[in-house]
This record gives C-alpha cells, sequence and structure tokens, in this order.
C-alpha cells in the first residue's frame, strides 16, 4: 500500500480499526502497544486473515515507535476505557499522561502525520494531543461525532424500519452527556425526521443517542463500545487518505467560531488529506444554540481540569 496509519492502543478499538483499514485495503498498518507481544500478536493473526478476506495490506505490530516512521495519519486509542458506573472524565487523570506520552513519541518518528484521537474523555484528549503535538490545527482531530451520529442513524433506522443508508443525522458538541443532536438536520432521504416521527420518539431517540456509550458499557461490563468506534475513525482515515472531502462531524479546534474560543468541540467538517480542511458554521436556534454552549461549558471545565493536573 502507499500510505500508511499507525494505530497505537491494540485493545479493543485499535485492533478493530486495524482490522478494518486492511481489509478495506486503504493503507498498511502498524499497531502499537505497551503490552508485549499483543499488537505483534493480533497484526499476525490479521495478516493470516488476509489470504480470506483477500487483502493485500501490510500489518506489523511493535512496542516501540520505530515502525511508525513515516506515517501519514495516527489512530490514538491508547488508555484505559470505562466500566460500568463511570463517566468518559474519570479517565482524565490516567489518559492525559498516556495521550501526552504517546504524542511524543508519535511526533518524534512522523511529524507530518495528521491525529486522529479517539481515548476519552474526547475533548480534552485532543487538547493534549494538539499541546504536545504542537501541530497546526488541522492536523489534530478527534472522533466522536462521526460514532454519536451512526447511533442515532442506527435508532431512527429501528424506529422507522427504512434503510439506515437513506439515514443522515447531525449531532454537535462534546463527547458526553451534554451532546448535542440535531433532529432538524436529522433526514431521511432529505426529509427531517421531524415531519416523520413524533417530537416524543424523537427525544426518546436522542437521548439514547446522548446515553449510547453508557447502554453499551452497561451490557458488556468489562469495557465500553469498540466496533462502532472503530468504524467511524476508519471513516474518518479513509476521507483523509482518499482526499474524499466528507463533511463529518468531528471534534476540531474552534478559534471563533461558533461563538467558542480555543477549544475542540464537535462541529461538522470537511476531512481531506490536509486533515480539517474546513469548519462549516450553520446558523443555530436560540435553543440549540444554548445547549451547545452548555456542552462547550463542560468541554471547557475538563479544560480547566487537565490544567490543574499539570
Ligand atoms: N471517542 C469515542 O467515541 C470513543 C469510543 C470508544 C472508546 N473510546 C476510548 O478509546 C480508548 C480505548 O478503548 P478500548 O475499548 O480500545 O480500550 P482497551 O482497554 O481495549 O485498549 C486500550 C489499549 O491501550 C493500551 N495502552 C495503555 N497505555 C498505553 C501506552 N502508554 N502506549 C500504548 N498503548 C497503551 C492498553 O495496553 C490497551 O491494549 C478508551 O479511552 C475509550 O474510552 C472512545
Amino acid at each position: 500500500m502507499d500510505k500508511k496509519v499507525t494505530v497505537v492502543g491494540a485493545g479493543n478499538v485499535g485492533a478493530t480499526a486495524a482490522q478494518r483499514l486492511a481489509e478495506k485495503e486503504l493503507c498498511d498498518v502498524v499497531l502499537i502497544d505497551i503490552l508485549d507481544g499483543v499488537p505483534q500478536g493480533k497484526a499476525l493473526d490479521l495478516t493470516e486473515a488476509a489470504p480470506i478476506e483477500k487483502h493485500d495490506a501490510h500489518l506489523t505490530g511493535a512496542n516501540t515507535y520505530e515502525a511508525s516512521k513515516d506515517s501519514d495519519i495516527v489512530i490514538i486509542t491508547a488508555g484505559i476505557a470505562r466500566k460500568p458506573g463511570m463517566s468518559r472524565d474519570d479517565l482524565i487523570s490516567t489518559n492525559a499522561g498516556i495521550i501526552n506520552d504517546v504524542t511524543k513519541q508519535i511526533v518524534a518518528y512522523s511529524p507530518e502525520a495528521i491525529l486522529i484521537i479517539v481515548s476519552n474523555p474526547l475533548d480534552a484528549m485532543c487538547h493534549v494531543a494538539f499541546d504536545a503535538s504542537g501541530f497546526p490545527k488541522n492536523r489534530v482531530v478527534g472522533m466522536a461525532g462521526v460514532l454519536d451520529s451512526a447511533r442515532f442513524r442506527a435508532f431512527i433506522s429501528m424506529e422507522l424500519n427504512v434503510s439506515v443508508e437513506s439515514i443522515h443525522a447531525f449531532v454537535l458538541g462534546g463527547h458526553g452527556d451534554t451532546m448535542v443532536p440535531l433532529p432538524r438536520f436529522s433526514t431521511v432521504a432529505g426529509i427531517p425526521i421531524t415531519e416523520l416521527i413524533p417530537q416524543d420518539r424523537i427525544d426518546a431517540l436522542v437521548d439514547r443517542t446522548a446515553n449510547g456509550g453508557a447502554e453499551i458499557v452497561s451490557l458488556l461490563k468489562t469495557g465500553s463500545a469498540y466496533y462502532a468506534p472503530a468504524s467511524a475513525a476508519v471513516e474518518m482515515a479513509e476521507s483523509i487518505l482518499k482526499d474524499k472531502k466528507k463533511i463529518l462531524p468531528c471534534a476540531a479546534y474552534l478559534q471563533g467560531e461558533y461563538g467558542i474560543q480555543d477549544l475542540f468541540i464537535g462541529v461538522p467538517v470537511k476531512l481531506g488529506s490536509k486533515g480539517i480542511e474546513d469548519i462549516i458554521e450553520i446558523s443555530l436556534t436560540d435553543t440549540e444554540k444554548a445547549a451547545l454552549m452548555n456542552s462547550a461549558a463542560a468541554v471547557q471545565d475538563l479544560k480547566d481540569d487537565l490544567k490543574k493536573l499539570g
């Protein structure tokens, strides 16, 4: 392959993302983890599946960063995931140290890479990676909105019994309980769901979307969601690798857009070979704007917590 993606963290999300990248033949993949043998074993296992899955992507596993040299994209999934009863924000002190350390090592070998951050709490970890990398803001992007809107789309599909392919959904804000699903921009074949689903049912779907991560955590009991998160990160990587310029909801560093200053938060962006090539601003109703500001305040609190951690 002429493109190379490193996935840091060979756990549930990282290994599944590696599998999807390889099976879509998007790039060669390097898996990195601190656990001795785990990234090597998973890369070899995926390599042995290649003849059956019919792809020629090369997969390598490593515990150090030399193999990641000159990656086009680095997807960071390293860290701990939440368990029942934990919020994403409970992970902040452990994961901030890990993301800081991982980012510095990545930058040393791939100074031109685009970073896709997955580790939680997502918006705060984007700040850690942004600061540790010194990269321009177009090359640090967080994965949350693609997952949250995929969940919303899945629930709309179940509600209406129509193909997921006909459904687009729109989620703004931080990746947490304050996320802002926007029903009037969520459509079935171009028809807003507000025309198709009664308000009380829309409210229920919005609520299920905002709590979508916790629903999976409470079912799995030993970890958090990974199939859909991996799919979401790979959709972002594909748009960058193929310069598709898809408009996707991602955590981006805002400097005045939506009236928000110096904060990573989920907004629609254009993702292409340069990373975030544009931030799309739409006009919001007063209620939507208030919900976005509430979400931004929650992200700002996390950013302030990071400062206290030093
Ligand atoms: N943004 C999102 O929407 C979203 C969705 C799902 C999961 N997540 C987050 O992604 C992260 C990973 O989730 P998971 O389910 O794959 O967890 P996991 O426990 O299965 O995998 C995490 C891996 O990171 C590794 N790791 C820890 N410290 C490391 C370091 N310093 N360097 C390299 N590797 C290191 C661990 O050994 C482990 O293999 C969690 O923080 C989780 O909350 C985010």
